[in-house]
């Protein structure tokens, strides 16, 4: 009985003290204090065994579809690119005096001082995130986007977010941009009354679909990017090595002219350069240095002057001006490429 006494004594006390404390106002709010070593501990744990036991039944939806980048990579530029920054941006207003700080998204799993390191394989990575955008994070900058946005279109995010440490601030820019200009190429189609709308609406339509963890793609939508984003999001495929994504992009009759070599179809050059090509991208760094485009509703071009810096496959230090000029027709998925020409030389040589 004594001992009980003492118990419920010593909880009162406890009780009385942690009011206290909270009641004095001694502990700092601001986020320009940081929080000590073992209450952002507890925090972080706190957060990251939270999440972890509600991601665990999450089912990744498939996430190669080109699409997703494009819409994903829009959204992500309106609303995350502020907080998370983009290839080229170290910091912004409103990341660099959040605390906890939002992590830069923009530089991938091993770059940042974030909290994916240890989180696994792909799938629980992709299942984090998807939840963490949905619910958004309690006390820290990061807001649920579940109650604006569907499903599919948080997976969109994820898919982008998966590419976005290989993107450069150019072809970040295009991948981003709303397609505005591409509602006239949509005239012929506008046999189902949402496909003459609006790209927004196009978009809109998407919410439509509830099935939630399906990424449904309306025809519209897939229409509705130019042959520019289509290049970048070629590239984007090439350097993150992901040759599934890579050949969605080009048409079944592709003809790729390389270096005075010809191959003549899509499973040809998968079948040959494409891996190396990848390994060679993966490793390097693309700069655009000039684009042009031009075309019309069916048929378009887009020529690309750019600098590579990177290594051979025997560690050789490359350093190189490279030009690509790629044709693309417009299918019924939207737009596909059907021939690329590239060639190169050294940079200094570059007149
Ligand atoms: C107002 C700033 C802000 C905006 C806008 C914002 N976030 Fe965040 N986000 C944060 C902060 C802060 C954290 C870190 C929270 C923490 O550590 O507890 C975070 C965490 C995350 C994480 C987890 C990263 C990791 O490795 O732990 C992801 C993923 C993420 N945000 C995605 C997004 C996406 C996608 C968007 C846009 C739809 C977005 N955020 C918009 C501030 C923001």
């Amino acid at each position: 009985m004594k001992r009980f006494k003492t118990a419920v004594a010593l909880v009162a006390v406890v009780a009385i003290g942690g009011l206290g404390f909270i009641y004095s106002g001694v502990y700092p709010m601001s986020a320009d204090d940081a929080h000590s070593k073992p209450v952002y501990w507890a925090l972080e744990t706190l957060r990251e065994r939270s999440i972890a036991a509600r991601t665990r039944d999450i089912e990744v939806p498939p996430l190669d579809d080109p699409q997703m980048l494009l819409t994903g990579g829009a959204d992500y530029n309106d609303m995350c690119a502020g907080c998370h920054l983009k290839p080229g941006k170290t910091s912004s207003e409103m990341s660099a005096g959040l605390y906890p700080q939002p992590p830069n998204l923009a530089l991938g799993i091993e770059g940042h001082a974030g909290h994916e390191g240890g989180h696994g394989d792909v799938n629980t990575s992709a299942a984090r995130r998807f939840w963490i955008i949905k619910h958004g994070i309690k006390a820290s900058g990061m807001a649920a986007f579940g109650p604006t946005h569907d499903d599919a279109r948080i997976w969109a995010m994820v898919a982008f977010l998966q590419k976005l440490p290989t993107l450069d601030p150019v072809q970040y820019q295009i991948l981003t941009a709303r397609a505005e200009g591409e509602m006239q190429g949509m005239d012929h189609e506008s046999d189902a009354p949402q496909a003459a709308a609006s790209e927004v609406s196009a978009r809109d339509s998407k919410s439509d679909v509830h099935d939630g963890m399906k990424m449904t793609q309306p025809h519209t939508a897939a229409a509705a990017s130019t042959p520019e984003q289509v290049m970048a999001a070629f590239q984007a495929a090439m350097k993150s090595g992901d040759a599934a994504l890579v050949k969605r992009w080009l048409a079944p009759e592709v003809l790729i002219y390389e270096g005075g070599a010809a191959e003549r179809s899509r499973n040809e050059y998968a079948a040959h350069h494409l891996g190396a090509d990848m390994a060679f991208l993966k490793q390097s760094r693309v700069e655009i240095i000039k684009q042009s485009s031009g075309g019309g509703d069916d048929a378009a071009w887009v020529t690309t002057e750019s600098r590579i810096r990177g290594e051979s496959s025997k560690g050789k230090p490359i350093d190189v001006a490279s030009t690509e000029t790629a044709l693309l027709k417009k299918t019924a998925e939207g737009w596909r490429i059907v021939h690329l020409h590239w060639s190169s030389q050294d940079f200094k040589a570059v007149p």
